[in-house]
């Protein structure tokens, strides 16, 4: 009720009187006014005024931070705040927030093999044993970042999974770019302007989110599957969103939100922002069986577009310019006998000739 109570406020913008609450959700006054009482506890601005009801005020500036320079207030990051951004086309069917978890990733995998149905959002603030690509770790400290994993049952063949992390790269591009530019968020009364400008998220193909050629986000996508037949897909995303000090290995390649953007991001709006891309980006998927639909979107945002990269294929590298995706999400590298080669993910990986990207 708490999220719903959430979303009208937001929604109207304005007073809403406990009688239209009431109304709206089916109960009684006493349950509005306590699920209010709850909300103020957890740090939502809420003002009750006789005979006007009740107004939500979200302003950047009530942004605080506690004693390590986290920041606390107005980054309310709870089931509730992030259920209360979800739009029913996001394919979310359920959202589980933990304050610590090993990995967003296994308790998704568990779930599913529990039974879970399909649409299953896992959010945790922080990770014991964040997993990332190639039997990695994700460091994952709390307070800071954004760790969620999405669990669906897509009516696909197994060899189309990875192409989910494709979309849910997108998707990320996109949610991020709606946040920059203002749509959903203001910065202190300043609109962000950076539609394609160098704060914009980019991707790194497959599915590193880079902004100015560093990484901001990694994706980690796993699946169960039979030999023709897809049990469940999860497909988890890490965002550093205002990560300070980054270990000394990937401190040069990595970059956080907050500091790329000069920004404070509010993670539930991040996580909700992401998911409301995607859903509608995996329906379509489902009905039209192939990538060919974000083949331009996608190229759009691909880091390494019109660029040489390296391809380090073990059977011989070669380099060429990325030319973009095909309708199965392989890179087209076109090399310099003219030929146009296809670059598969599970098989090898791509560098920038200068650098990371
Ligand atoms: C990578 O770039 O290596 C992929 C990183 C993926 C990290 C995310 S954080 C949420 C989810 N849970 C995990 O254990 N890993 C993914």
């Amino acid at each position: 009720m708490k999220a719903k109570i959430l979303e009208l406020l937001r929604r109207k913008g304005d007073y809403v009187s406990g009688q239209e609450l009431c109304t709206i959700l089916q109960v009684s006054r006493t349950a509005i006014w306590k699920a209010i009482q709850s909300l103020q506890k957890e740090g939502y601005h809420i003002e009750a005024v006789r005979n006007r009801g009740y107004l939500l005020i979200e302003d950047e500036e009530s942004y605080s931070s506690d004693k390590n320079g986290v920041v606390t207030s107005c980054d309310i990051y709870s089931k509730n705040e992030i259920s209360s951004r979800l739009n029913p086309e996001s394919g979310v069917n359920e959202v589980f927030f933990f304050d610590t978890i090993d990995s967003t990733n296994s308790e998704c995998a568990r779930r599913a093999e529990a039974g879970a149905p399909g649409g299953l959002l896992i959010v945790s603030d922080d990770q014991s044993l964040g997993r990332g690509r190639r039997g990695r770790t994700w460091i994952s400290p709390s307070g800071c970042n954004v760790y969620f994993s999405y669990m669906c049952r897509p009516d696909i063949s197994p060899d189309k999974a990875p192409m989910l992390t494709l979309l849910m790269a997108l998707a990320v591009c996109m949610g991020m770019e709606k946040i920059l530019t203002g749509k959903v968020i203001k910065t202190g009364g300043r609109t962000a302007k950076a539609v394609r400008s160098a704060e914009c998220p980019m991707i790194k193909w497959p599915n590193d989110i880079v902004i100015k050629g560093k990484k901001c986000c990694g994706m980690l996508t796993e699946m169960s599957c039979e030999a023709d037949y897809v049990r469940h897909v999860v497909i988890g995303v890490g965002i550093n969103v205002r990560h300070r000090e980054f270990d000394p290995e990937i401190a040069a390649t990595a970059i956080s939100l907050d500091d790329a953007w000069n920004m404070k991001v509010k993670r539930s709006l991040l996580v909700a922002g992401v998911m409301n891309e995607f859903g509608p980006l995996l329906k379509q998927f489902e009905e039209e069986g192939d990538l060919s639909f974000v083949r331009v979107p996608y190229l759009d945002r691909l880091a390494n577009a019109g660029k040489q990269v390296r391809v380090l294929d073990p059977k011989g590298e070669y380099s060429g310019k990325a030319r973009g995706i095909n309708e199965r999400g392989e890179l087209l590298v076109e090399t310099g006998d003219g030929k146009v080669r296809e670059v598969n993910s599970g098989e090898v990986s791509v560098r920038g000739i200068y650098g990371y990207v």
